[in-house]
Protein backbone atom coordinates (compact mmCIF):
# COMPACT_ATOMS: atom_id res chain seq x y z
CA UNK A 1 0.00 0.00 0.00
CA UNK A 2 1.41 3.19 -0.94
CA UNK A 3 2.44 5.44 1.89
CA UNK A 4 0.48 8.46 0.63
CA UNK A 5 -2.55 6.28 1.28
CA UNK A 6 -2.01 4.70 4.34
CA UNK A 7 -1.72 8.63 5.88
CA UNK A 8 -4.51 9.40 3.80
CA UNK A 9 -6.63 6.50 5.86
CA UNK A 10 -5.52 7.06 8.36
CA UNK A 11 -6.78 10.75 8.82
CA UNK A 12 -10.18 9.96 7.52
CA UNK A 13 -10.13 7.04 10.22
CA UNK A 14 -9.38 9.89 13.04
CA UNK A 15 -11.98 12.64 11.85
CA UNK A 16 -14.45 9.71 11.55
CA UNK A 17 -13.70 8.58 14.80
CA UNK A 18 -13.78 12.41 16.14
CA UNK A 19 -17.57 13.41 14.93
CA UNK A 20 -18.46 9.41 16.85
CA UNK A 21 -16.62 11.22 19.76
CA UNK A 22 -18.88 14.64 19.20
CA UNK A 23 -21.85 12.66 18.55
CA UNK A 24 -21.58 10.50 21.96
CA UNK A 25 -20.88 13.70 23.88
CA UNK A 26 -24.44 15.05 22.88
CA UNK A 27 -26.72 12.51 24.62
CA UNK A 28 -26.69 11.50 27.89
CA UNK A 29 -26.56 8.11 29.84
CA UNK A 30 -30.06 7.40 29.02
CA UNK A 31 -30.05 8.26 25.23
CA UNK A 32 -31.33 12.20 25.41
CA UNK A 33 -30.49 14.73 23.81
CA UNK A 34 -27.95 16.92 25.57
CA UNK A 35 -26.40 20.58 24.50
CA UNK A 36 -22.81 20.04 24.97
CA UNK A 37 -21.24 22.93 26.74
CA UNK A 38 -18.69 25.74 25.43
CA UNK A 39 -17.32 28.82 26.20
CA UNK A 40 -18.45 32.00 24.71
CA UNK A 41 -16.48 33.82 21.26
CA UNK A 42 -16.67 36.87 20.52
CA UNK A 43 -19.00 37.61 17.08
CA UNK A 44 -16.97 38.60 14.14
CA UNK A 45 -19.08 42.27 13.44
CA UNK A 46 -16.56 43.96 11.40
CA UNK A 47 -18.96 44.59 8.32
CA UNK A 48 -20.50 47.24 10.02
CA UNK A 49 -17.18 49.54 9.35
CA UNK A 50 -17.74 51.76 7.35
CA UNK A 51 -21.18 52.87 8.01
CA UNK A 52 -22.27 56.25 7.43
CA UNK A 53 -22.81 57.84 11.11
CA UNK A 54 -20.83 55.38 12.74
CA UNK A 55 -16.75 56.11 12.78
CA UNK A 56 -14.44 53.20 12.52
CA UNK A 57 -12.77 54.77 15.62
CA UNK A 58 -15.90 54.49 17.55
CA UNK A 59 -17.40 50.74 16.05
CA UNK A 60 -13.17 49.47 16.92
CA UNK A 61 -13.74 50.93 20.33
CA UNK A 62 -16.97 49.60 20.71
CA UNK A 63 -16.13 45.88 19.66
CA UNK A 64 -12.93 46.57 22.14
CA UNK A 65 -15.28 46.61 24.93
CA UNK A 66 -17.78 43.67 23.51
CA UNK A 67 -14.81 41.63 23.19
CA UNK A 68 -14.16 42.65 27.48
CA UNK A 69 -18.01 41.21 28.50
CA UNK A 70 -17.12 37.97 26.66
CA UNK A 71 -14.09 37.49 28.19
CA UNK A 72 -15.42 38.66 31.45
CA UNK A 73 -18.32 36.49 31.28
CA UNK A 74 -16.16 32.99 30.60
CA UNK A 75 -14.05 33.73 33.58
CA UNK A 76 -16.53 34.84 35.78
CA UNK A 77 -18.31 31.35 35.60
CA UNK A 78 -15.05 29.44 35.55
CA UNK A 79 -14.20 31.14 38.64
CA UNK A 80 -17.74 30.58 40.33
CA UNK A 81 -17.31 27.12 38.90
CA UNK A 82 -14.14 26.42 41.11
CA UNK A 83 -15.93 27.68 44.36
CA UNK A 84 -18.88 25.58 43.77
CA UNK A 85 -16.79 22.57 43.34
CA UNK A 86 -14.47 24.16 46.11
CA UNK A 87 -17.35 24.03 48.41
CA UNK A 88 -16.74 27.64 49.24
CA UNK A 89 -20.50 29.16 48.36
CA UNK A 90 -20.97 30.77 51.81
CA UNK A 91 -18.07 33.30 50.84
CA UNK A 92 -17.88 36.89 49.92
CA UNK A 93 -16.02 36.60 46.96
CA UNK A 94 -18.99 33.68 45.37
CA UNK A 95 -21.68 36.52 46.14
CA UNK A 96 -19.64 39.68 44.33
CA UNK A 97 -18.65 37.07 41.14
CA UNK A 98 -22.61 36.23 41.16
CA UNK A 99 -23.56 39.56 41.49
CA UNK A 100 -21.38 40.74 38.61
CA UNK A 101 -22.54 37.55 36.51
CA UNK A 102 -25.37 39.52 35.34
CA UNK A 103 -23.94 42.83 34.19
CA UNK A 104 -21.06 40.92 32.12
CA UNK A 105 -23.37 38.51 30.49
CA UNK A 106 -26.28 40.66 29.78
CA UNK A 107 -22.90 43.04 28.56
CA UNK A 108 -22.31 40.62 26.35
CA UNK A 109 -25.69 39.16 24.84
CA UNK A 110 -27.08 42.97 24.20
CA UNK A 111 -24.31 43.83 22.57
CA UNK A 112 -24.33 41.03 19.94
CA UNK A 113 -28.13 41.60 19.78
CA UNK A 114 -27.43 45.31 18.91
CA UNK A 115 -24.57 44.72 16.50
CA UNK A 116 -26.90 42.26 14.34
CA UNK A 117 -29.91 44.68 14.24
CA UNK A 118 -27.11 47.16 12.37
CA UNK A 119 -26.00 47.67 9.05
CA UNK A 120 -29.00 48.20 7.10
CA UNK A 121 -30.54 51.19 5.41
CA UNK A 122 -33.95 49.34 4.73
CA UNK A 123 -37.24 50.73 5.97
CA UNK A 124 -39.25 48.59 7.89
CA UNK A 125 -41.39 46.58 5.43
CA UNK A 126 -45.08 46.68 6.13
CA UNK A 127 -45.20 43.31 4.48
CA UNK A 128 -43.53 41.88 7.28
CA UNK A 129 -45.53 40.83 10.13
CA UNK A 130 -43.44 42.55 12.76
CA UNK A 131 -44.99 45.81 11.18
CA UNK A 132 -48.37 44.80 11.43
CA UNK A 133 -47.31 43.71 14.76
CA UNK A 134 -46.00 47.31 15.83
CA UNK A 135 -48.92 48.97 14.64
CA UNK A 136 -51.68 46.61 16.21
CA UNK A 137 -49.59 47.06 19.83
CA UNK A 138 -49.41 51.33 19.10
CA UNK A 139 -51.62 52.29 16.57
CA UNK A 140 -49.03 53.44 14.27
CA UNK A 141 -45.60 52.65 13.32
CA UNK A 142 -44.49 56.64 14.04
CA UNK A 143 -46.15 56.54 17.69
CA UNK A 144 -43.94 53.10 18.26
CA UNK A 145 -40.78 54.91 16.89
CA UNK A 146 -41.74 58.22 19.16
CA UNK A 147 -41.79 56.18 22.05
CA UNK A 148 -38.67 54.27 20.97
CA UNK A 149 -36.75 57.11 20.76
CA UNK A 150 -38.43 59.03 23.51
CA UNK A 151 -36.84 55.97 25.97
CA UNK A 152 -34.04 56.19 24.44
CA UNK A 153 -33.38 60.05 25.48
CA UNK A 154 -33.83 59.05 29.10
CA UNK A 155 -31.29 60.06 31.54
CA UNK A 156 -29.05 57.62 32.17
CA UNK A 157 -26.82 55.13 30.88
CA UNK A 158 -28.71 52.24 29.43
CA UNK A 159 -30.24 49.76 26.36
CA UNK A 160 -33.51 50.08 25.06
CA UNK A 161 -35.09 47.53 23.77
CA UNK A 162 -38.45 46.51 21.97
CA UNK A 163 -39.46 43.43 23.74
CA UNK A 164 -42.20 40.44 22.46
CA UNK A 165 -44.11 39.07 25.15
CA UNK A 166 -45.39 35.49 24.01
CA UNK A 167 -47.86 34.90 26.64
CA UNK A 168 -49.42 38.20 25.38
CA UNK A 169 -48.78 39.10 21.70
CA UNK A 170 -47.74 42.68 23.22
CA UNK A 171 -44.61 44.37 22.25
CA UNK A 172 -43.17 46.96 24.72
CA UNK A 173 -39.98 49.56 24.63
CA UNK A 174 -38.09 48.96 27.85
CA UNK A 175 -35.39 51.26 29.82
CA UNK A 176 -32.92 48.75 30.53
CA UNK A 177 -30.32 50.16 33.54
CA UNK A 178 -26.77 49.71 32.97
CA UNK A 179 -26.95 45.83 31.50
CA UNK A 180 -29.10 44.11 33.30
CA UNK A 181 -31.45 45.96 36.06
CA UNK A 182 -35.47 46.01 34.33
CA UNK A 183 -35.24 43.44 31.66
CA UNK A 184 -38.88 41.63 31.43
CA UNK A 185 -38.75 38.19 32.35
CA UNK A 186 -40.13 35.44 30.14
CA UNK A 187 -39.78 38.29 26.77
CA UNK A 188 -37.64 37.79 23.48
CA UNK A 189 -35.91 41.07 22.41
CA UNK A 190 -36.71 42.18 19.44
CA UNK A 191 -34.96 45.54 18.71
CA UNK A 192 -32.25 46.33 20.69
CA UNK A 193 -30.10 50.12 20.76
CA UNK A 194 -27.58 51.34 23.10
CA UNK A 195 -27.65 54.38 24.41
CA UNK A 196 -24.32 54.36 26.86
CA UNK A 197 -22.52 57.11 26.29
CA UNK A 198 -19.18 54.61 24.36
CA UNK A 199 -22.10 54.11 21.89
CA UNK A 200 -22.57 57.68 20.62
CA UNK A 201 -19.63 60.32 22.30
CA UNK A 202 -16.77 60.04 20.04
CA UNK A 203 -19.22 60.86 17.31
CA UNK A 204 -22.00 63.38 18.95
CA UNK A 205 -20.27 64.01 22.06
CA UNK A 206 -23.30 65.04 24.11
CA UNK A 207 -26.12 64.61 21.18
CA UNK A 208 -27.42 61.86 21.91
CA UNK A 209 -30.42 62.41 20.10
CA UNK A 210 -28.69 62.44 16.85
CA UNK A 211 -27.34 58.97 17.14
CA UNK A 212 -30.25 57.19 17.85
CA UNK A 213 -31.44 58.83 15.01
CA UNK A 214 -28.62 57.75 13.36
CA UNK A 215 -29.23 54.40 14.67
CA UNK A 216 -32.48 53.72 13.29
CA UNK A 217 -31.59 55.16 9.84
CA UNK A 218 -29.11 51.78 9.88
CA UNK A 219 -31.86 49.46 11.58
CA UNK A 220 -31.42 46.10 10.28
CA UNK A 221 -35.11 45.44 9.90
CA UNK A 222 -34.76 41.61 8.17
CA UNK A 223 -32.87 40.93 11.18
CA UNK A 224 -35.52 41.71 13.53
CA UNK A 225 -38.36 40.47 11.63
CA UNK A 226 -36.68 37.38 11.49
CA UNK A 227 -36.38 37.59 15.33
CA UNK A 228 -39.92 38.53 15.93
CA UNK A 229 -41.17 35.33 13.32
CA UNK A 230 -39.48 33.44 15.11
CA UNK A 231 -40.75 34.53 18.83
CA UNK A 232 -44.46 33.57 17.25
CA UNK A 233 -43.41 30.58 15.61
CA UNK A 234 -42.35 29.27 19.11
CA UNK A 235 -45.43 30.37 20.59
CA UNK A 236 -47.10 28.18 18.13
CA UNK A 237 -44.77 24.87 18.61
CA UNK A 238 -45.49 25.27 22.09
CA UNK A 239 -49.07 25.81 22.03
CA UNK A 240 -49.78 23.19 19.23
CA UNK A 241 -51.09 23.55 16.23
CA UNK A 242 -55.03 23.77 17.22
CA UNK A 243 -54.26 26.51 19.74
CA UNK A 244 -55.45 30.10 19.12
CA UNK A 245 -52.62 32.34 17.46
CA UNK A 246 -51.40 35.18 20.45
CA UNK A 247 -53.46 38.21 19.88
CA UNK A 248 -52.13 41.32 19.75
CA UNK A 249 -53.89 44.49 21.71
CA UNK A 250 -56.58 46.52 19.86
CA UNK A 251 -57.40 42.95 18.48
CA UNK A 252 -54.55 42.06 15.47
CA UNK A 253 -54.04 39.06 14.84
CA UNK A 254 -50.27 37.93 15.32
CA UNK A 255 -50.59 34.38 13.32
CA UNK A 256 -47.86 34.81 10.83
CA UNK A 257 -48.08 36.60 7.80
CA UNK A 258 -47.15 34.42 4.21
CA UNK A 259 -43.51 35.82 4.73
CA UNK A 260 -42.75 34.54 7.88
CA UNK A 261 -44.22 31.17 7.04
CA UNK A 262 -41.92 31.27 4.09
CA UNK A 263 -39.10 32.41 6.21
CA UNK A 264 -39.48 29.34 7.74
CA UNK A 265 -38.60 26.86 5.51
FE1 LIG B 1 -22.02 49.34 24.23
Amino acid sequence: MPKRFYLFCVLVLTIGLSLAGCEQSMHDSAGRRVQPVKDYRAKDFSRLKGMEGFSDMLLENHFSLYQGYVKNTNMLLDKVNSLIKSGEVDSVEYSELKRRLGFEFNGMKLHELYFSNLGNRQPCDPGEAIYDAIVNNFGSFELWKKDFLATGSMRGIGWVVLYFDPASGRLANFWINEHEINHPAGCQPLLVMDVWEHAYMLDYQLDRRKYTEAFFNHIDWKEVAARYDQAVAAVETSAGSTAEAPQAPGGGSLEMTEHSQQSEQ
